[in-house]
């Protein structure tokens, strides 16, 4: 796959946060990972309750084998994610926090200036989701997380932590791609104005970032392809990169009772072929409507069928189980899925 595209094509992988899927050990994980991807995105260890479990207590050791191994292969890491208001990913230092806001931010971008320096050295972690979701799903007007974020309550009821963890990591790495990462924003909704605004803020006050990563969870009719090339159509006006940064193409839709209305039970010839065409439209309207040199790239968020998230995760997807959103079958075959992805190229 990566060798039909000019810019990342990557993967989410884990190491030792997951039961079989270990890049770092998994040799049929590692086959597809060199054979098809540049880039390696971890799945979660390099989230902050896992780099900085207690205040000031740094614990790399997980993060650098899954770096070291990537530069071992020439594959360059989409670093996830500095800053994240989900509940167990953040440390119960700050979730608990009782000091004063501006030693809480202190505390944020005294995170973002330790990760993001200590993987700069590793020279192959060229991106960063800065800031992963920190706008709700309001409708008909969305805004940022309030109550539901620790890093908006702890800093005074505010949303400077933003922008400071963006400055932050700007100094720590200068040449680190800096994303604003977020789910829903394909649907060129409240939420997507939302975003526009803010980043029309930053640009104006000259806060740092470089582009939108559309994380791109869908379901097979949904979002609709217009939907999705006009909201990264917002994003590429405004100059940014636009990255997909975690796309998977579940087949069954929790929230319209399945696809297409009847919930699928067996990966059947007939829906691989409709996924194959969803994951090429998908592509396609990127190639679209993101120009060459706005492309950040697309990652898909895992591997095999086997290793989706969306089989254990989570509450908003009512426990689905039966989901193969990837490109590759429990047994690292190919799907016709990948075959879609590389026709949208
Ligand atoms: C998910 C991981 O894949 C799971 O293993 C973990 O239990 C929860 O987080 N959006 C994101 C990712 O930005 O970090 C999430 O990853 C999936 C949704």
């Amino acid at each position: 796959l990566q060798a039909l595209a000019a810019f990342p094509i990557g993967a989410a992988v884990t190491n030792n946060d997951g039961p079989s899927f270990n890049i770092v050990t998994n040799t049929s994980e590692q086959a597809v990972v060199e054979k098809h991807f540049g880039e390696m995105t971890a799945g979660n260890i390099m989230k902050m309750s896992y780099l900085q479990p207690s205040n000031g207590n740094f614990t790399f050791t997980n993060a650098d084998t899954f770096v070291d191994y990537a530069k071992d292969n020439n594959i360059n890491v989409h670093g996830h994610a500095l800053v994240w208001h989900s509940d167990y990913q953040v440390p119960n230092f700050m979730k608990n926090w009782s000091g004063s806001a501006a030693d809480f931010i202190a505390e944020v971008e005294d995170h973002v200036t330790q990760v993001v320096t200590h993987f700069k050295a590793k020279g192959n972690v060229v991106s960063w989701d800065v800031v992963n979701e920190a706008i709700n799903d309001g409708s008909p007007v969305a805004n940022f997380r309030t109550t539901d974020s620790t890093f908006y309550v702890k800093s005074g009821n505010s949303s400077i932590y933003i922008e400071k963890a963006f400055q932050a990591a700007r100094a720590a790495d200068p040449s680190a791609i800096l994303y604003y990462n977020d789910y829903n924003i394909d649907q060129n909704n409240a939420k997507t104005t939302k975003m526009i605004e803010m980043l029309t803020d930053f640009q104006t006050r000259s806060i740092p970032i470089d582009g939108v990563g559309f994380q791109m969870h869908v379901f097979m009719d949904y979002p609709s392809i217009a939907s999705i090339s006009a909201a990264m159509k917002k994003v590429v006006d405004k100059g940014l990169k636009v990255k997909i940064t975690e796309l998977d193409v579940a087949v069954n839709n929790p929230y319209s009772g399945g696809w297409p209305g009847n919930k699928i039970t067996s990966f059947t010839n007939t829906v691989a072929l409709a996924q194959k065409k969803r994951y090429c439209e998908i592509v396609k309207a990127y190639m679209d409507t993101v120009p060459a040199a706005q492309r950040g790239g697309i990652s898909v968020w895992g591997t095999t069928d086997a290793n989706t998230w969306l089989t254990t995760a989570t509450a908003a997807y009512n426990g689905e189980a039966i989901a193969w959103p990837l490109l590759f079958d429990n047994n690292y075959n190919d799907k016709p899925a990948l075959r879609g992805f590389a026709d949208g190229l």
